[in-house]
């Protein structure tokens, strides 16, 4: 098998995981890749919530969500990832995190370590035992390394009883490539 480049071996980690009927989060709906992607995992019996702090996101990603007839298991919340504790209630099996800035949008808005942080932390006590949280670190620009460096250090303290973390990078790229943290929950022995 070939090495898979960052997106398609978080998609791979994703669908490996998610079943009919699970419960997800797309932290970053930006234009909706992900979070139709998600969408299509969980099958028609499961749940997706997708945060965006722009209304371009949001709609982009309704546009997409309703183009691929996904929309109705799929609760958009135009809102920032940190407050995700006032939306959902129940366990999640997934979540993703796409950081950094909206593709074909305004670069001055960009995910930020303090919210960022607060988010992975809400997401790791919603976590249902054996759930996933995956995060695509951008270090190639000022404040994407600020958040990468936030980010990775606050995960290698997690717990090992408790969670294991991977890290997926290239370490022969040239420019800071984009980088997966992906970090599981451990079912209780
Ligand atoms: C790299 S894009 C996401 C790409 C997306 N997953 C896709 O499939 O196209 C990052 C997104 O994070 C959003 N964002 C920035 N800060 C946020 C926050 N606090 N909460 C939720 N979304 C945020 C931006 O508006 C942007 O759309």
């Amino acid at each position: 098998m070939p090495i898979l480049n960052i997106l398609p071996f978080v998609h791979q980690m994703l669908g490996n995981h998610l079943k009919n009927g699970d419960t997800a989060l797309d932290g970053t709906a930006g234009n909706g890749c992900d979070t139709v992607f998600l969408a299509d995992a969980v099958g028609e019996k499961g749940k997706v919530w997708a945060f965006d702090i722009q209304h371009q996101a949001i709609e982009q990603t309704k546009v997409r969500l309703e183009s691929e007839n996904l929309l109705n298991r799929v609760q958009l919340v135009h809102d920032g990832h940190q407050h995700i504790n006032h939306y959902i209630r129940q366990g999640l099996d997934a979540a993703v995190f796409n950081f950094g800035w909206l593709p074909g949008g305004d670069k001055s808005i960009t995910t930020s370590s303090e919210s960022s942080l607060d988010a992975l932390n809400a997401v790791l006590a919603l976590l249902n035992p054996g759930g996933i949280a995956v995060a695509v670190l951008y270090p190639g620009h000022d404040a994407g390394r600020v958040e990468a460096r936030a980010i990775e250090s606050w995960a290698e303290g997690l717990p090992q009883q408790e969670f294991a973390v991977l890290k997926y990078c290239f370490v022969n790229r040239q420019n800071h490539p984009p980088y997966v943290l992906a970090i599981e929950k451990l079912r209780r022995k």
